[in-house]
């Protein structure tokens, strides 16, 4: 999704906006463009393609704005990219999010006059506003008017070349504002401004954030009402410049994998003690968790992978039914939900446009709200009844890793504090389980250990179009997630599905070169599961296997297999998923693909 970048202050933007830009990377782009304001004018500069290859040397100045640019409306092109401009070139802005009015805003604004130069649906900003301060209105009563006429998410930094001023305007997509030694930062993401601001101040939706060059840059908050808002109190930001460095590995998703263990260890500290789980996020929900008759998860992609396992493991401890939604999907039908449903959301960035429209949705329709998230201080975050970090700490790769498994341990934290809670599973087997979950560090390190033998099945596999991925009961998620991972980084075609189902259809595909991947970790359903792989294997079908290390029944029917440490079944999604990330990694690279940054991809997918 698109970035957005903007600094005013003492230092040079020409410093500034490409270092902050390039932070942004992770997001996914295709073209790029900057705003300078040098000499009282707009120095603008828009370039298709990376910022790896940008070797130009931007104005320099005090005041800018910077944007990536992920494309929705209108192809790939400079003509597209962002900076865009009123026809006076008073204005300047740079925007992520879709303006949903675009159309017939542009129309009326043709009739006035206005000449538009790109196919975007973001020019409509700076011309509205234009049309604002040709009735004579000021910059500030200006932006505040056209905010009030744009309909859908945005994230707007807009630049006023007359009154030299900078402001940022949101509406559902995220922007933050970094307070620096040297000046003032904005930014989509904290990442952003990292290396310059270590203090944050995340703007609320409806508000705009005015900064002026005059002698020391200074902030002032306006709501789209028009009113003055409290000074907010700026955050600290609890990134660790390491945490965005790829710190020797390849590429971030590699060091990422690697980060897991301490990732969980991170997560689950403070959150167990005498063996039972404590979640503090929680105190105050506790009436609501006991009262909860039936449980939703929303979610996409990576996240609604977790939120399956979730209902696994929900369902076995607490014994209340629960269902797990695209989020995309959720509030274009007419979900039935009470007050006593708990809609859980669950998100990486917090920012997920389909994710935060569903738990808007099922607060109007008077459901609980719970969110897992990775970002604190994050949109999701923010408006949930209750919030959970899941402490995996910035995570860049496009493809999820750490994310992922961070969230199933807060979700297996969560169903068994919900089972004491509500007293439906002994102490005995939540301590058995939690005593397993301690171990999973230890464990996920044992795996790393035989990271060769992975890399030697994706290499010999690397030269297969399409694969299966097969599971049964809380495996059959773990293949799903399995499944997205080399899909979305090696653009290898992958399917995830119970492995029971094959034989409905899917099986017609199966010959010797439609290899299936089995996860068969948990220990569940063995006997069936070695059916399965009887079945693929009578169709001259190739059968990888991730299984534990007690099985060597499974493993005699596999061409090849990788074994992980015996486990909880429960505890078995946050090891059995490691050798398929590493299988994704590896075989991706193989094929020299573009890892951290996958074709079409967004690392936070802000529009609907
Ligand atoms: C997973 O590797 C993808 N990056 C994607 O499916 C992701 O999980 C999805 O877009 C949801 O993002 P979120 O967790 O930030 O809401």
């Amino acid at each position: 999704m698109c970035g957005i970048v903007g600094y005013c202050g003492n230092g040079n933007v020409s410093e500034f906006l490409p270092a902050c830009l390039k932070r942004l990377d992770y997001r996914g782009y295709d073209s790029f463009g900057f705003s300078v304001l040098s000499n009282g004018d707009h120095k603008i500069l828009k370039r298709v393609g990376k910022l790896d290859y940008f070797a130009e040397k931007i104005q320099s100045g005090n005041i800018g704005i910077a944007h990536t640019r992920w494309a929705t409306h209108g192809k790939v092109s400079e003509k597209n990219a962002h900076p865009h401009l009123s026809c006076d070139k008073r204005i300047a802005v740079v925007h992520n999010g879709i303006i949903e009015n675009h159309s017939s805003l542009r129309r009326a604004l043709e009739r006035k006059g206005h000449f538009f130069s790109s196919e975007t649906d973001t020019e409509v900003v700076p011309h509205l506003i234009e049309a604002f301060l040709c009735e004579g209105k000021g910059f500030r009563e200006a932006v505040t008017l056209a905010c009030n006429h744009l309909e859908g998410n945005f994230a707007l930094l807009i630049l006023d070349k007359k009154s030299n001023q900078l402001c940022g305007a949101k509406n559902g997509s995220p922007l933050v504002v970094g307070l620096g030694n040297e000046g003032i930062f904005f930014a989509s993401d904290p990442i952003g401004f990292i290396d310059y601001a270590g203090k944050a101040i995340f703007l609320g939706d409806g508000e705009i954030a005015f900064v002026k060059m005059e002698g020391n840059s200074e902030i002032e908050i306006f709501g789209f009402n028009g009113e003055k808002k409290a000074a907010k109190k700026a955050v600290k930001i609890n990134l660790r410049r390491w945490q965005a460095e790829k710190n020797g590995f390849k590429h971030f998703m590699l060091k990422e994998i690697f980060e897991q263990p301490e990732c969980i260890e991170s997560c689950t500290a403070g959150r167990i003690k005498n063996s039972l789980p404590v979640l503090e996020e929680l105190e105050g929900f506790n009436g609501k968790i006991k009262k909860t008759e039936r449980i939703v998860i929303v979610a996409c992609g990576t996240s609604l992978h977790a939120g399956m396992i979730a209902e696994f493991l929900i369902e076995k401890l607490w014994k209340v039914p629960v269902k797990v939604e695209c989020a995309s999907e959720f509030r274009y039908r007419c979900p039935v939900i009470g007050k006593n449903c708990l809609v859980v959301a669950i998100s990486q960035s917090g920012e997920t446009a389909d994710t935060l429209a569903a738990l808007r949705e099922a607060k109007r329709r008077g459901a609980q709200t719970m969110a897992i998230v990775n970002v604190e201080g994050s949109t999701i975050a923010r408006e949930s009844g209750a919030a959970i970090c899941t402490k995996a700490g910035p995570e860049i790769g496009v493809a999820s890793t750490k994310a992922f498994t961070t969230q199933i341990a807060v979700l297996l934290l969560f169903a068994l504090y919900g089972a004491v809670q509500r007293k439906t599973a002994s102490k005995e087997e939540i301590k058995l389980i939690v005593l397993e979950l301690k171990k999973v560090p230890v464990k996920m390190r044992e795996i790393f250990e035989k990271k060769n033998k992975i890399k030697f099945i994706a290499k010999v596999n690397s030269k297969y179009s399409n694969f299966l991925f097969l599971g049964r009961g809380i495996d059959y998620f773990v293949a799903l997630e399995g499944a997205l991972k080399l899909k979305e980084i090696s653009y290898v075609n992958a399917w995830g599905m119970p492995a029971a189902e094959m034989k409905h259809g899917t099986i017609a595909l199966i010959d010797k070169n439609f290899p299936a991947v089995f996860v068969g970790a948990s220990g569940a359903l063995l006997e069936k599961l070695r059916g399965n792989i009887q079945e693929v294997k009578a169709r001259s079908g190739k059968v990888i296997s991730i299984i534990n290390e007690c099985d060597s029944e499974t493993a005699k029917l596999c061409n090849e297999f990788f074994c992980i440490p015996k486990t909880h079944e429960l505890v078995s999604p946050l090891l059995s998923i490691i050798p398929l990330q590493l299988f994704a990694y590896y075989v991706a690279d193989e094929m020299g693909r573009e890892i951290d940054k996958p074709r079409n991809l967004a690392k936070s997918v802000t529009v609907e």
